[in-house]
């Protein structure tokens, strides 16, 4: 049996990993589930999964969930950025899902990489953020599982393979909505890019999929997670998101991960390492798809080219990018800019930064406080308006 604390557990990954759970109930108990704002969801969790401990955002909505409870319901009920942190550590807990949005996953995901949990990592902005931190931290090889379908097929392609073998690994990006609808992105609404073709997910990765800021975040994930140099890493786009991605070696040979574009596989296969779960998908009949690939577009979706620009650099900017990045995301969905203002605002921030060598958690969340007062005194002023 597996204890589990899910940190997101009312967004799209945290919901698919409690269907997985309903569907294996001998492998897995929920101890921890952490939500943010939705309240009503994680009532309905509370009383299906009759977690010990849940957390909310904060005080308020704590108590609000206190109110809506039935009486007899003994789930204690935590609230902020400690809560977070007590759900990740709690001794009973043997495996943490990382799926909370943002920066916000960066501090219980450390803490129970320090606690020696296994992690199941969904929360990519952890590792872009704080990746130097959570390696160092890490104490056993299977300790960080990654649960990013694209990063979950390279680990299963490596597994038994020495570094030495591989030449490069590539990603997979399906491209997003608008990769084959050649439309004027500066007009571009928030409802036509959360419209993914492929995937259903939140909000803020279906924009970040959108511009492509997705695919960079997740170089850089793959960088921390399979040790490896940018020049290592390329990019393929694939629209039907069957090949989830692929690893080339260096006598030539091409290993490739195809599967149903469906997240409770790479779930699964995190929360049941190393065995796979006996999963009732729909099988893939090959015969039924044409496989495209195709080269990235660097001008088309710039967001790209600056997210490979912060890996480069490497030390604080990436820290500096998901900011501004998260900051412009979250105004292009609030109607305040268009969608090719989210590229030109976080290259501005970028521009006027100076990159940090060696972070520690102070260092991380100061110059994400720094960089995402820019991005918002930017957006306030029209500055990022080239026009
Ligand atoms: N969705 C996918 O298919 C997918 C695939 C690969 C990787 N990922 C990664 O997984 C993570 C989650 O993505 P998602 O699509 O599941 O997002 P989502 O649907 O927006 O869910 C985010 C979760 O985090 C909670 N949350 C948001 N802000 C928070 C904060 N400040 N403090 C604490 N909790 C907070 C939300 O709570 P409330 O809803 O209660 O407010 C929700 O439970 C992201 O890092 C994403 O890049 C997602």
């Amino acid at each position: 049996m597996k204890y589990l604390s899910i940190l997101g557990s009312t967004g799209s990954i945290g919901r698919q990993t409690l269907e997985v759970v309903s569907q294996f109930p001998e492998r897995f108990k929920v101890l921890g589930l952490g939500a943010g704002k939705n309240v009503s969801l994680l009532k309905e969790q509370i009383l299906t999964f009759k977690p010990k401990w849940v957390c909310m955002l904060d005080k308020e909505r704590a108590e609000g969930l206190k109110k809506i409870l039935p009486k007899g319901i003994k789930t204690e009920i935590l609230y902020g950025e400690e809560g977070y942190v007590e759900l990740a550590t709690r001794p009973e807990v043997s495996l943490v899902v990382s799926a909370m949005l943002g920066i916000s996953g960066l501090k219980p995901t450390l803490a129970a990489i320090k606690a020696e949990k296994t992690v199941a990592l969904a929360n990519k902005e952890a590792l872009v953020t704080g990746g130097n931190l959570i390696k160092k931290a890490i104490k056993r090889e299977d300790q960080l599982l990654p649960v990013d379908s694209e990063h979950s097929a390279i680990f299963q392609l490596l597994s038994g393979r020495r570094k030495e073998e591989v030449k490069h690994i590539i990603l997979t990006a399906s491209g997003g909505p608008f990769w084959e609808r050649k439309v004027d992105l500066s007009r571009i609404t928030p409802q036509e890019a959360i419209q993914h073709p492929r995937w259903s997910m939140g909000a803020k990765i279906s924009v970040d999929s959108a511009t492509l800021m997705n695919k960079g975040l997740e170089v850089i994930e793959a960088m921390w997670l399979f040790d490896l140099g940018l020049e290592r890493i390329k990019i393929l786009i694939h629209p039907q998101s069957l090949v989830h991605s692929l690893v080339e070696f260096k006598d030539g040979t091409i290993f490739a991960h195809l599967s149903q574009p469906d997240m409770k596989l790479p779930i699964a296969f995190a929360l049941n390492y190393p065995e796979r779960l006996e999963l009732s998908l729909p099988p893939l009949n090959l015969w039924e798809h044409n496989l495209s690939f195709f080269p990235p577009d660097f001008e088309r979706f710039p967001c790209l080219k600056l997210a490979l620009k912060a890996a480069k650099i490497g030390g604080s900017m990436p820290v500096v990018l998901n900011a501004a990045n998260e900051v412009a995301v979250e105004s292009f969905l609030g109607g305040k800019i268009g969608f090719t203002d989210i590229p030109r605002l976080i290259e501005a921030v970028m521009q006027i930064h100076k990159p940090i060598k060696d972070l520690d958690l102070e260092t991380i969340f100061a110059i994400d406080n720094w960089a995402r007062k820019e991005t918002m005194s930017l957006i306030e002023t029209g500055g990022n308006n080239n026009d």
